[in-house]
């Protein structure tokens, strides 16, 4: 069963073509990077802008390389919340003018669930329950997995995102936007444990993260090595900074996969390329006993493939969405499994 996915919540437009949840036909996205780097973030409004000018584009290409029509389609699938509602609009315009006019079923689908499905599209028989870390530029999300499509919200961040706390460092350290994978580079040559930066919210003792605080403190930080000129070399405040992220990443979603029981955990969104992340959480898995799970980079980040992935397990059970869909900025995952079970 081919279903078209659309996903155009943030800065990438992005459209796939996937067969039966799992086989990935094309998998096109677009990023926007370059229009928004001399920014150091993403500006909402010209976002959208540029959806609107690749939207069709993207959606051929998507249909080009996999080699299908339209006539071959069973659904079209579309994020239509949470993200940048002006973002959102656009995809969501886009599939119902394409399901309107090639009369096929609309499907519209919670970005988060998209994320935390990109897993399921790569590895064979996740285990449950699991522990799903999502890590994104808007994202910092710990839930619990319980069986398929049934989860439970442990935290999330209650200011920045993680991946957000890199930009703004990197813009600090003069290193552009976004900064994830230049401090990711850069820490591999520095000392993690010459700056002792915070760890907020470490041992609140529930599962909620604050990142704005290890930003503030690397501001300072630099502000006053630059103006007392003792500058530490910026590998070094990169390592620091990335420690004290991943650590309190680590603890928090090791604690939760014990208290869970859980046996695996995953990782997605764009921090989930971290490799620090990623040998950290695998280390300290192990002397639990479980495995860390992550996607390959284009289904990390944004991208189409895993709406029209979850999509499929939608359809199955009868979910269609009318032609009067909307977009949402805000938009919980157990909305969205109370519909899952309805
Ligand atoms: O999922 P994504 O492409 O877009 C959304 O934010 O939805 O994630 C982008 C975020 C950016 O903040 C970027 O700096 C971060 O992911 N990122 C990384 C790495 N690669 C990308 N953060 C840490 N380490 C990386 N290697
Ligand atoms: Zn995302």
């Amino acid at each position: 069963m081919n279903i078209l996915g659309i996903d155009t919540s943030c800065d990438e437009t992005a459209a796939a073509v996937v067969v039966d949840g799992r086989e990935i036909l094309s998998n096109i996205i677009s990023s926007q990077i370059d229009l928004h780097r001399k920014y150091g973030g993403i500006v909402p409004e010209l976002a959208s802008r540029k959806h609107v000018e690749s939207i069709n584009y993207i959606v051929d290409q998507a249909m080009l390389e996999s080699g299908t029509g339209f006539e071959d389609l069973r659904a079209i699938a579309v994020t239509n919340r949470p993200g940048l509602i002006g973002a959102l609009l656009v995809g969501v315009a886009a599939a119902k003018s394409l399901a309107y006019a090639h009369n096929l079923p609309l499907l519209g689908i919670n970005h988060i669930e998209g994320h935390i499905y990109a897993n399921f599209m790569v590895h064979d028989a996740l285990p449950f329950p699991h522990v799903c870390l999502t890590v994104s530029g808007g994202h910092t999300l710990l839930v619990e997995v319980q069986k398929e499509w049934r989860y439970e919200v442990l935290g999330g961040t209650l200011d920045d995102a993680a991946g957000e706390a890199y930009d703004k460092v990197a813009q600090y350290l003069g290193l552009g936007f976004p900064g994830g994978k230049v401090i990711d580079d850069l820490a591999k040559q520095g000392n993690p444990a010459a700056i002792e930066f915070p760890r907020p919210m470490l041992d609140s003792g529930d599962y909620q993260f604050s990142f704005s605080g290890i930003k503030t403190a690397v501001r300072y930080y630099v502000d006053n090595a630059k103006s007392s000129g003792a500058m530490p070399p910026i590998e070094d405040i990169a390592a620091s900074f990335q420690a004290a992220v991943v650590d309190v990443l680590v603890r928090k979603t090791i604690r939760a996969a014990q208290e869970k029981n859980a046996r695996a955990i995953t990782l997605t969104g764009g921090v989930a390329a971290n490799s620090q992340l990623r040998a950290s959480m695998s280390g300290a898995a192990d002397s639990l006993g479980a495995k860390v799970y992550y996607p390959p980079i284009n289904l990390c980040t944004d991208n189409g493939a895993m709406i029209a992935g979850i999509a499929y397990h939608q359809y199955q059970t009868g979910q269609r969405d009318a032609l009067d869909l909307n977009a949402s900025a805000s938009g919980s995952i157990l909305e969205q499994q109370e519909r899952n079970a309805s």
